[in-house]
């Protein structure tokens, strides 16, 4: 299966149930976008499985991605952009605790032998944007290979969604699905690609709003606006008929109904985050400006863009691939704008047996 010295395969045709030693492996994983948003964990299961309150529905993005290599090591060991992590560090111990997960997956009762993780993200300088997402998605195609665990797509997405949420949908290209389900163990939670990215041509443009990171995480701003938001209810509630409409409106390849939904999903997330105590406002001044000069764009120009945004400040416009450029080119000059990047939809993970 992985033949050669470095061998290039998607991470759907991966896995072999093989000894127990660390096989050195690489894999990358790209970021996604979510066009109908999740926010919210579910309360009536237990907590590490990390189960979501409601659905979503995604772009993987061509462009941001993580490289993940996984080496057999002395001792337990990650390396961010080239930088060695303290193995105290809570980014570090949460990817040791997902190598666990995956060596138990691959060998069961077995002690892990200890690995050296090195992760690199390519994602624009100083962005801002989150990378958890292909981060865990990397981490988890490069561990399944090193670990020789035999385990589908469908296996790794569910195990990638105990480090993230959203990593869950960085398992495949294109347009992905996350169906949230409603089994107790997680067994119905599965996400899954509904098109592959040659389905339709359209971009996602990066509006830089700020340079820095986020305040609240999104693990805490979550609960928060679960266990005080008193829109939480309607948000959980009025989340699938948002799916079906979206997933509706990509089948037609409809740019104006998918961006309704997505305005839509992006700003009710928003409003619940908002109404949570205390608030959690994410966007600041420029990201509301670019949203105005957005709408005026639509109003005036006829150019059809729609903005979605994370728990951080960037705007994020999903429009038809021909109108990317002059999108781009006009929000760059929105005052506080530091810059934007047109992005492609992108590909499934990758993963190479090194040797
Ligand atoms: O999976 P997390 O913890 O990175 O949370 C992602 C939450 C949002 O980015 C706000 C929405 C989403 O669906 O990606």
């Amino acid at each position: 299966m992985f033949g050669g010295n470095v061998a290039e395969v998607s991470a759907r045709s991966f896995g072999t149930a093989s000894s127990a030693a660390v096989r050195p492996s690489r894999a990358s994983a790209n970021s996604n976008i979510a066009l109908v948003k999740y926010w919210g964990k579910r309360h009536d299961a237990p907590a590490h499985l990390n189960l979501p309150a409601v659905g979503s529905l995604s772009v993987t993005l061509d462009g941001l991605s993580t490289t993940t290599e996984v080496h057999p090591a002395d001792a337990d060991a990650f390396l961010l952009n080239g930088a060695a992590v303290d193995a105290k560090h809570s980014s570090a111990v949460k990817v040791f605790r997902h190598l666990d997960l995956i060596w138990r997956t691959a060998h069961q009762s077995q002690q892990r032998p200890p690995c050296r993780v090195e992760s690199t993200n390519h994602f624009p300088t100083a962005a801002g944007l989150a990378s958890s997402a292909s981060g865990f998605a990397a981490l988890t195609v490069a561990a399944a290979s090193a670990f020789g665990a035999d385990a589908s797509t469908d296996r790794l997405s569910r195990i990638a969604r105990e480090g993230s949420g959203s990593a869950m949908r960085s398992l495949w290209g294109g347009f992905v699905r996350l169906h949230k389900g409603t089994a107790t163990d997680g067994s119905d939670c599965r996400a899954e690609q509904i098109f592959p990215a040659s389905h339709w041509d359209i971009r996602v443009i990066v509006v830089h709003c700020a340079v820095g990171s986020k305040t609240v995480g999104s693990r805490e701003g979550m609960e928060r606006s679960r266990i005080t938001s008193p829109y939480f209810a309607q948000w959980v509630d009025t989340s699938e008929a948002d799916l079906s409409g979206a997933a509706e409106a990509i089948a037609e390849r409809n740019i104006d109904k998918l961006g309704e939904i997505v305005e839509h999903s992006s700003c009710k997330m928003h409003a619940c985050m908002l109404a949570s105590r205390p608030p959690l406002l994410y966007w600041n001044d420029t990201t509301v400006r670019v949203m105005h000069e957005l709408w005026r764009l639509r109003r005036e120009a006829n150019l059809r863009g729609f903005a979605t945004s994370d728990a951080g400040p960037h705007v994020k416009v999903v429009c038809e691939a021909s109108s990317a450029d002059a999108l781009a080119e006009a929000l760059r000059k929105v005052p506080g704008v530091h810059g934007t990047q047109i992005l492609s939809i992108g590909p499934d993970p990758t993963c190479a047996l090194l040797s």
